[in-house]
């Protein structure tokens, strides 16, 4: 099989970049094997500076860092800019696993501009960038003939947006419901167990699935912005965050969830948007769901997504791993889909 070496650049270096390298390390034979790809990780940023060249380091001796932290690494550059490696490097793939700020998008979103800018693709699991400016992100990538690709951003090993994106292609969703949020899934199936919401909360925090920031999750709003980021993907609408109702778990009475399950219901956070005459309405809210609904036995920090369509009718997907590793794979899915054809 002809090879073929792409570039990387890594925005982001906490659980889920850390899992990345990781994977490009693990992977690198079936990398190599079934795709004819040889990923060269090129620079490493954090928020304090950036690891560059990295080119000829094994992925190895990154990982076995022992501060973790890069910044004791002889070729750690504290002044190092974006701006710089994407001039020296050969055009590939900027990977971004920065933490997201959902009101301004940055510093995500100059990254993403200056990738898409510069004639790299961007792979990208942050999602402030995308909830603060996805239609000019998506004309920037699509003028300069270059991929922006977010799976990692939106419930990264549930392939929603593939599914939505290449398997309902030429139907009209309608509607979609989705649980996608592994981090509120979980903590609602722990206090149907008789936890409180504190202890299910720490452990989803222990297990890496919150984000940095767990308001993001408890108060709905990576849900929304996943609901957002697929609607306007699969169902070609131009929905902002405001636009989305939204209700988290935060102050959920825990009886509530002990009555549904006395009943034999479950309480879902879901995401839901249906297409009106009026135009689409979107919500983020708790709600009680029985065991006709497609979404009941998607459980403890699994997620799971149901399309409605007109002419394939209704499609439910749910699963994929809801942790860090989980959305490198994701990542590390979409690197290679853009250099498929
Ligand atoms: N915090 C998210 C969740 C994972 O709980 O699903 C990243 O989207």
């Amino acid at each position: 099989m002809a090879q073929k070496t792409i570039n990387l650049i890594l925005m982001g270096y906490g659980n889920v970049g850390r899992a990345l390298v990781r994977l490009l390390e693990e992977k690198t034979d079936r990398l190599r094997a079934s795709h004819g790809l040889s990923l060269s990780l090129q620079a490493i940023f954090k928020s304090t500076g950036g690891l560059f060249p990295c080119a000829g380091l094994e992925i190895k001796d990154i990982l076995d860092d022992p501060a973790a932290g890069l910044s004791s690494h002889p070729l750690w550059k504290s002044n190092l800019s974006l701006e710089s490696v994407l001039r020296e490097a050969e055009p590939g793939v900027l990977v971004d696993c920065a933490p997201s700020n959902l009101k301004t998008g940055e510093p995500g979103l100059t990254h993403t501009r200056l990738a898409l800018d510069s004639g790299w693709h961007v792979v990208t699991a942050n999602k402030g960038p995308l909830a603060v400016d996805f239609s000019a992100l998506r004309r920037k990538a699509s003028g300069n003939r270059l991929a922006l690709k977010f799976s990692g951003a939106v419930a990264a090993a549930l392939p929603a947006l593939d599914v939505g994106l290449y398997s309902l292609a030429g139907t009209e969703v309608l509607a979609i419901e989705g649980i996608l949020n592994g981090t509120t899934n979980f903590i609602l199936a722990e206090m149907g167990k008789g936890r409180s919401y504190s202890e299910a909360f720490q452990e989803a925090r222990a297990r890496g699935i919150a984000e940095p920031d767990p308001a993001y999750d408890v108060e709905g709003w990576d849900t929304a912005v996943k609901l957002l980021l697929i609607a306007n993907a699969v169902m070609g609408l131009e929905l902002r965050l405001a636009d989305i109702s939204v209700e988290g778990i935060v102050d959920l009475p825990a009886e509530l969830v002990e009555r549904a399950r006395s009943e034999g219901k479950s309480l879902k956070l879901l995401g839901r948007i249906r297409r009106e005459q009026s135009g689409p309405i979107a919500s983020v809210a708790p709600c009680t769901i029985d065991r006709t609904h497609p979404l009941f036995g998607v459980d403890g920090p699994a997620k799971g997504i149901t399309y409605f369509t007109d002419t394939m009718g209704a499609l439910t997907i749910s699963g994929g791993k809801s942790d860090p590793r989980g959305a490198a794979a994701a990542l590390l899915k979409d690197i290679i889909n853009i250099y498929r054809s």
